[in-house]
């Protein structure tokens, strides 16, 4: 990927995969034997210039999450085929076609995770967590993997932020879960976000629903496309999340799945609803608002970007799945739980232009004679101590070159140890932002370089 163009990954995709299967060596088709090998399509390296902004927000994601009880759960990459396709459902399009599903040396069928809450709800029966206090309130992070079409804000590694409440069916429970997410996205500054908040309604009023939506689209079906024809018998609710224009007008008149919810159902919206609104928490009621994967029940909602392009405007999205557990083959387990694309988050800061700044660089070491290598090293280390990070270039380039390095990595000093220094026990202090350089004793640099990145702006550096 091209340097600048954090999203150029949509050039990269079609050669490689039209290469013929055989004489593949470690990935390299034939004709590319030779070249230098680069990410696979739809994955990318995170550079120096944003990781600063990832940092952040993983930084925000374990300060809000842990304020609110939640604990960290770290589940495999790689889990059996099974728990996606049971979990996630058959019929939706993240297991019909966009799974990175293969079979490992022991003939297994493995795949790497699409998404986290299923390997979450097996972590909690696995780890015996449904034994300890309930809910169990678990957060995670960490790169999901599905084989979509890569364009800008869509990739095919993509990481998430997550929490999953589970073992209660408490609407307060979706209350806070929905709190979390919208208090994660304004700590990391993204504006321009809009809650979106339906029910899809459970087991025992989804039936007439899904019934009712089939009365309405049986008309139309003739003219709606193929994948539509498909979901009309095997999931219906997605009929109301179809992006293609041949489908979209049909959606207009479509049911609303709030007209449709049981009673228990509607009591559970309800309190939701008012528990957002006493916390001042605003959302569009969307009753268009189906999620695409299938163990949703009553509270589905998403958190849509106003200026992010079309399908990749969900910054994140969650819900309840009360029948999860169940579908595994656990014992029945309420929960609630979201999951926040942080590739998303963080190109909507980049176009706000709020990216985080790099880490902050305090001090530049040079030694100029190899002499003062070691008294250098020393002097980094003490400084470090202090607290501050401190590059030591005990290189032999010239000193120009090395001040030119220290200018670039934006030190705001830069301390030189020469053949004179070391018969004098003092050292040169150069202040970046000032342009003045003065001599001191090295007993007094600590104090110094206080008081040059005091009066060097700004006071606070990004995080790697
Ligand atoms: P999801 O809606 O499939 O939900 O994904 C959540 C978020 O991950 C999306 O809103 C989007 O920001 C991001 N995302 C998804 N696919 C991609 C992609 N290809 N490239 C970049 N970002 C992407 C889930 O994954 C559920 N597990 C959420 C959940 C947790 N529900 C209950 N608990």
């Amino acid at each position: 990927m091209p340097r600048g163009n954090i999203l150029g990954v949509g050039s990269q995709h079609t050669c490689e995969e039209r290469a013929p299967a055989s004489g593949i060596i470690l990935g390299m088709s034939p004709n590319q034997t030779g070249v230098p090998p680069r990410t696979v399509p739809g994955m990318r390296d995170l550079l120096p210039d944003e990781t600063p902004t990832w940092g952040r927000l993983e930084r925000i994601a374990r300060v809000v999450s842990i304020q609110r009880g939640y604990a960290r759960v770290v589940t495999p990459i790689l889990e059996p085929t099974e728990l996606f396709a049971r979990g996630v459902g058959e019929a939706t399009d993240i297991v019909e076609k966009e799974m990175y599903t293969f079979t490992d040396k022991g003939d297994r069928s493995v795949t790497l995770r699409p998404e986290a809450t299923a390997s979450v709800v097996r972590a909690y029966f696995q780890g015996g967590l449904n034994q300890g206090p309930q809910p169990a309130r678990l957060w995670y992070e960490g790169p999901m993997f599905r084989y979509d079409r890569p364009q800008a804000g869509r990739y095919r590694q993509f990481f998430q932020y997550g929490i999953e409440a589970i073992g209660s069916d408490s609407p307060w429970l979706d209350v806070e879960v929905i709190e979390v997410a919208a208090d994660w996205l304004a700590k990391c500054g993204v504006t321009g976000t809009r809650l979106q908040l339906n029910s899809i309604g459970d087991g025992n009023c989804r039936p007439a629903y899904r019934e009712a939506l089939r009365d309405h689209f049986r008309p139309h079906l003739a003219e709606m496309c193929d994948d539509d024809k498909r979901r009309f018998d095997t999931n219906p609710l997605r009929l109301l999340d179809c992006k293609k224009t041949s489908c979209t007008p049909f959606q207009v008149d479509a049911p609303s799945p709030i007209d449709y919810l049981c009673e228990p159902c509607r009591e559970h919206h309800a309190v939701v609803e008012a528990g957002l609104k006493g916390l001042g928490i605003e959302y569009d009621a969307n009753p268009r608002l189906v999620r695409g994967l299938d163990y949703y029940t009553r509270t589905a909602f998403e958190f849509w970007h106003v200026d992010l392009e079309g399908a990749q405007n969900a910054l994140g999205g969650g819900g309840r799945y009360d029948g999860l557990a169940e579908t595994l083959g656990f014992a029945a387990t309420p929960a609630v739980g979201f999951a926040m694309g942080a590739d998303r988050v963080v190109l909507a800061l980049q176009r706000q232009g709020a990216a985080a700044p790099p880490p902050r660089l305090a001090v530049y070491v040079i030694p100029t004679v190899s002499d003062a290598a070691l008294p250098a090293a020393r002097l980094a280390r003490d400084l470090r101590a202090e607290g501050w990070s401190v590059v030591l270039d005990a290189g032999d380039r010239s000193l120009k070159a090395r001040m030119r390095q220290a200018q670039k990595m934006g030190a705001d000093a830069v301390v030189i140890i020469g053949e004179e220094e070391l018969k004098s026990g003092r050292v040169v202090i150069r202040d970046m932002a000032a342009a003045g350089q003065r001599e001191v004793a090295s007993e007094d640099l600590a104090r110094e370089v206080d008081r040059i990145l005091d009066s060097s702006a700004p006071a606070e550096g990004g995080e790697a």
